[in-house]
């Protein structure tokens, strides 16, 4: 990693702004889709990211071999010319997953993950695991040949409140299945709650966390600002200010169990303005500019690359990048929504300037 004044080479000397150069970062909880949204949002998240772990939350879910392989041809057909993006796919967890089948792709890579959504937990998830109890066999296979399992830690029980549904779901969930599954590596995704934070760091390294960088610049109070705010809506719903801290505090701390995972999860415009709003911020496009700002805020501009590019390829046993991104602190205003097709999709922080822009990448 570099911290210094770089002169960019697509400006005048005059121009030459404070940057970061950093190894390539990865992004590990992306969603994709297919067709037209596919190919539209996918430049955004390769022009960020050389590597993204990609959700398996499509209609149908990927919960095979050969749907994962397909999906993953299907991605890599989308990427713009010349990106050298590389898509690593997860397995859909359901109630009828066989463990010969989860060790089959992992063996073949096919997959490096799999994906545990408690059934209804949130967008396309209603084929999720009902029993947690009952999916021992596949955990157990999953812990014995090292394959991780993606967790959504959110509580399906009506009765929760929606703002304790993580909390609910640690507690009476994955605490006695991490205790079940002593060596299960696991992710515990979109971590929301200070008790989350909590949790991931005392079962690491087997354990660890991704953050978004919606939960680090929002809190509940925002999806409220001076009227409903239906693009910063989610799952798990961002909690409040306290909460917001706690996870800008893990994630600049410089502790390898924290990780980038930005979530996104674009739905056009008409699903998130509608009567019953879709769950889903589309960050791919703001992603690393709204992060750096978060460790430049907090004065760990020099903990930004462990978070961005080290730690998730340490975790699942990959080898870091061997390019570098460099981030230039230069205002650059984002563009408001991206064209799918005949409709579009807005962008998370579209339309504002923000304090950091991509400079250049280097394969
Ligand atoms: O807000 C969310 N949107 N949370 C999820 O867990 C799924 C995602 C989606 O697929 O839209
Ligand atoms: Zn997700």
């Amino acid at each position: 990693m570099n911290i210094g004044e770089l002169f960019d080479a697509t400006a005048d000397a005059a121009d030459a702004v404070p940057s970061l150069t950093i190894r390539r970062p990865d992004d590990w909880h992306i969603h994709l889709r297919d067709g037209g949204m596919l190919k539209a949002v996918l430049p955004f998240t390769a022009a960020q990211f050389a590597r993204g772990i990609v959700m398996p939350n499509l209609v149908p879910p990927v919960t095979s071999v050969a749907d994962a392989t397909a999906y993953r041809e299907r991605i890599m057909a989308a990427r713009p010319d010349g990106s050298d993006f590389q898509p690593l796919m997860t397995c859909y967890l359901t109630d009828h997953t066989r463990p010969d089948e989860i060790e089959r792709g992992f063996a073949e890579r096919a997959w490096i993950a799999a994906k545990l959504y408690p059934a209804g937990a949130t967008t396309n998830a209603h084929h999720g695991v009902t029993d947690l109890v009952a999916l021992a066999p596949v955990l157990e296979r999953m812990e014995k040949i090292g394959m991780p399992v993606l967790i959504h830690g959110e509580s399906t029980d009506p009765s929760v409140d929606i703002f304790d549904r993580e909390e609910v779901f640690m507690e009476k969930s994955l605490l006695p299945l991490l205790k079940r599954h002593q060596g299960l590596k696991a992710v515990i995704e979109h971590v929301t709650t200070s008790g989350t934070v909590d949790i991931v760091r005392a079962h690491a390294p087997r354990v660890a966390g991704t953050v978004t960088p919606h939960h680090l610049v929002i809190n509940r109070t925002s999806i409220f600002q001076g009227g409903l705010r239906p693009h910063l809506y989610c799952l798990p719903v961002a909690k409040r200010e306290s909460h917001r801290l706690a996870l800008r505090k893990a994630v600049t701390s410089g502790e390898s169990c924290f990780m980038i995972g930005t979530d996104t999860a674009p739905h056009v415009r008409g699903a998130k303005e509608a009567e019953c709003c879709s769950a889903g911020i589309f960050g791919g496009v703001t992603a690393l500019q709204t992060y750096v700002q978060v460790f430049d805020e907090e004065g760990a501009l020099d903990r930004f690359e462990a978070f961005a590019s080290l730690n998730g390829a340490r975790f699942h046993g990959l080898e870091p990048n061997k390019g570098t991104l460099t981030l230039l602190k230069r205002p650059s205003s984002v563009l408001s929504a991206v064209p799918v097709d005949e409709k579009e999709v807005v962008v998370f922080r579209g339309g504002e300037v923000l304090p950091w822009s991509i400079g250049r990448v280097k394969a």
